[in-house]
């Protein structure tokens, strides 16, 4: 068994991802350990895994960045948080933040970085026409979507792909990929 670190995710929606965390830290081989869960968005779906696996978990307002960040902070260092994923958490987090909480970051986008970086991504990869898309685990850096990238995959774009057919493909290849990339991180 290895000695597992302890994680908070990051949510503001409908938490798949997170989910797909948490069944892949069932296992003590894995790295981490949820240990905490933190919404920006009270109504957010993906809180019920919180409630499903007795996760502890806090939502606040991000309305004010510097109020959120300062609540989320206390929260990670009373629970002795040291590593952090960010799926489909719908903010920016500020460069002190990141240099306060002083702990990995990383985060999981869906398409093949450094191309198309922040919203839309799959109706953007569809009107430039693309032949793959994809998504991308990377480390979370001041500047949006352009930390270092840790593990992709790569997607092909078919003929009769929509915005629909394209996000629910990516999606499940993403329930793969961030654990995938949370193993290859503390190998
Ligand atoms: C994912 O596509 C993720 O890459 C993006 O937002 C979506 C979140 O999905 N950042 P979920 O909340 O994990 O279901």
């Amino acid at each position: 068994m290895v000695k597992r670190i302890a994680a908070c995710v990051f949510i503001s929606g409908n938490g798949t991802n997170l989910h797909s965390i948490i069944r892949n830290s069932r296992d003590y081989n894995f790295p981490i350990s949820v240990k905490l869960i933190i919404s920006n968005n009270k109504n957010a779906h993906g809180l019920k895994y919180a409630k499903k696996y007795n996760i502890p978990y806090k939502s606040f307002n991000s309305s004010y960045k510097h109020k959120f960040e300062r609540n989320c902070l206390t929260e990670l260092k009373d629970k002795k948080i040291k590593f952090l994923c960010l799926a489909g958490f719908m903010k920016v987090l500020s460069k002190n933040f990141i240099k306060r909480f002083g702990y990995k970051i990383i985060n999981i986008h869906p398409s093949l970085l450094p191309k198309f970086k922040g919203l839309n991504t799959h109706s953007r990869v569809l009107k430039k026409k693309e032949v793959y898309t994809g998504c991308t685990v990377h480390f979370v850096s001041e500047v949006l979507d352009s930390g270092n990238i840790i593990l992709q995959k790569k997607i092909l774009v078919k003929k009769n792909d929509n915005e629909l057919s394209l996000k629910k493909r990516v999606l499940g290849a993403e329930h793969k990929l961030y654990p995938d990339a949370i193993r290859l991180m503390f190998k």
